[in-house]
């Protein structure tokens, strides 16, 4: 496995490759590696012969009162789980390879940005959007995996792709859970373990709206407040977000119907959790 920082070598590695006619397979991360993304590095290896993981903590994607400091770094560990994994190549730029100074161009989506994540982080999918494609440009990836546990962050970059006509593959797989059902997360790791109890709350009140929908229930308002029944008892939650939308363009319904996406955010003290089900 071979192990890359820099963004011009990187490049080179997937031009000679492709050169000899491989097809290139990138799982973009942020590192601290969990089941999820392990289950997307995976999938990648089956579907290229040249396997690219990238780990990179992207400044741009992180408001100024975020974590970006504290996010969790573990690169040895990271590079462990790469190799068992079967990965060619690890690219691990720092931050002023992606960001030199004076670096003043932003890809923007502006629809499917707009609602859920894109309005409780202003700015947040500009970064993703802007980093994703520059992998994309120095990777030239064929294929390219994604978790639907950001599903937002999955349809924005698939529709970035088609917008510009981007010749790479967006792929999105499901979400991988703890077995008592938490969606798998870097950030899991900052939760006490009282706190790893309260984080199931936002999970049971998605599946309560999938069991509401079920018996009947169509007004978004009459779900959300039960839901917001189930989190409100768990002294350290806070809602962000609780809405229902249609599961393509993102555009939020008053009234809900099978299919539509169900997303949350809510956070456990200072730590943002999010998830999302398809009703
Ligand atoms: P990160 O949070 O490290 O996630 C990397 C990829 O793993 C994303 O596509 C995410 O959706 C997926 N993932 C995370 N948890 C998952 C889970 N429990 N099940 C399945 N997939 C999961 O998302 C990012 O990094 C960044 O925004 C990035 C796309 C790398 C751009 O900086």
């Amino acid at each position: 496995m071979k192990v890359i920082q820099s963004v011009e070598e990187m490049s080179e590695a997937s031009r000679s490759r492709k050169a000899a006619g491989k097809r290139i397979a990138l799982v973009p991360t942020m590192g601290f590696l969990h089941e999820g993304h392990l289950s997307l590095i995976r999938a990648a290896r089956k579907a290229g012969d040249v396997l690219v993981v990238s780990i990179f903590v992207n400044p741009a994607q992180f408001g100024p009162a975020e974590d970006l400091d504290s996010y969790p770094r573990d690169l040895e560990r990271d590079l462990q789980l790469c190799e068992g994994e079967g990965t060619d190549i690890v690219f691990t730029p720092p931050a002023e390879e992606i960001y030199p100074d004076g670096y003043s161009t932003w890809v923007e989506e502006t629809e499917l940005s707009r609602g859920l994540c894109g309005a409780a982080r202003p700015g947040h999918f500009r970064g993703v959007t802007t980093v994703v494609l520059k992998l994309f440009n120095i990777v030239s990836p064929d294929v390219a995996f994604f978790g639907r546990k950001d599903y937002q962050q999955f349809k924005v970059i698939s529709k970035m792709a088609r917008d510009l006509d981007l010749p790479v593959e967006v792929v999105g797989l499901p979400t991988v859970r703890e077995p008592d059902g938490l969606a798998m997360s870097s950030r899991n790791a900052y939760l006490s373990d009282r706190e790893r109890e309260e984080a199931l709350c936002l999970r049971r009140a998605l599946l309560k709206a999938r069991q509401l929908l079920a018996a009947g229930e169509t007004s978004a308002a009459a779900v959300r407040r039960e839901m917001e029944r189930l989190i409100g008892v768990e002294p350290d939650a806070r809602i962000d977000y609780l809405e229902f939308t249609d599961p393509e363009t993102l555009q939020p319904r008053e009234t809900v119907r099978p299919g539509d996406l169900a997303a949350g955010a809510v956070f456990i003290n200072r730590v943002r959790l999010i998830d999302n089900l398809l009703l």
